[in-house]
């Protein structure tokens, strides 16, 4: 079982497994964006602590209508060649990068599974371009069988980010099978409440604060333990973040409260602030 630090600025998942001989990931999930803030807020390569990380992963590369992996932004590049250049100084490190995130809609992941011969293709285009910048691996919301070995190189990693939505899960991922071809599982357990919900709840709720133990993150783990994924297999993914949100009525701020579709993130170093 593992634990995941989500924090705007990096994200850490943490991982133990349950065996006599504890291995731990520690995750840093570093977001694309922070290095276009201002200063302070600004967060760069340089700032990443590789002694904290076991892996680093960039958040993220996107995909094109011809089903190439493409930067989100113009300069990433540099940015990837820095992020797999700490490998220099920390040996151990691994690098990866996340291809998909929110721009990337499903669509094109749609194409990519739907025949073996696009499925190759994209394998094969995943594996060029991950060792075209030296990274050690890539994380997916989506994942497929690659073949990711080399005589010469250490394999690929290959890791599922998964959403730790209980009914998205049983939508959208077997997870069963997933962690049989996965490194791990990551479940993002963030977001999972917001805004567009009309009503004042936690986005990452470990126990639920009410009634209903389902909506919880401890109740996800579970599922997904008894789906028989092995525990060592699991990154849970927290985040370090946190979101504003307006009350409707001010005088009401109890859990359920109305609020406005709206909201703002806001790092932990600001909510500590
Ligand atoms: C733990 O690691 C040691 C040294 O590598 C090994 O001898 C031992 O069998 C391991 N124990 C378990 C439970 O895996
Ligand atoms: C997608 O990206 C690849 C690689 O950069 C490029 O060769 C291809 O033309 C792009 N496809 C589209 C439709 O832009």
């Amino acid at each position: 079982m593992a634990i995941s630090l989500f924090i705007t600025l990096s994200m850490a998942f943490v991982a133990c497994n349950a065996q006599e001989n504890r291995t731990y990931r520690t995750v840093c999930y570093v977001e694309g964006w922070t290095h276009w803030r201002d200063e302070p807020n600004k967060f760069e390569t340089n700032d990443i602590d590789s002694n904290l990380c076991t892996h680093v992963v960039w958040n993220h590369g996107e995909l094109n209508s011809t089903l190439n992996i493409v930067v989100h932004d113009n300069g990433d590049e540099d940015i990837y060649r820095s992020l797999t250049g700490l490998k220099s100084d920390a040996p151990e490190l691994k690098v990866l990068l996340d291809i998909g995130g929110w721009p990337v809609g499903s669509e094109e992941f749609t194409k990519i599974v739907a025949t073996p011969a696009a499925r190759q293709a994209f394998a094969d285009e995943a594996v060029a371009y991950l060792r075209r910048f030296n990274f050690d691996g890539t994380t997916m919301m989506e994942t497929f069988e690659a073949e990711v070995t080399g005589s010469t190189t250490p394999r690929l990693l290959l890791v599922a980010g998964i959403t730790a939505n209980s009914w998205q899960i049983g939508q959208s991922f077997e997870v069963t099978e997933m962690a049989k071809t996965v490194d791990w599982l990551d479940v993002r357990a963030f977001d999972l409440h917001g805004p567009w919900e009309g009503a004042l709840r936690h986005h990452s709720t470990l126990f639920s604060p009410t009634a209903d133990t389902s909506d919880s993150i401890d109740h996800m783990i579970q599922l997904i333990v008894n789906d028989n994924v092995p525990k060592e297999k699991i990154d849970l993914g927290i985040p370090l973040f946190g979101h504003t949100l307006t009350l409707t009525d001010p005088t009401n701020t109890d859990l359920g409260a109305p609020i406005a579709n709206s909201q703002e993130t806001v790092n932990y170093y600001e909510v500590r602030a």
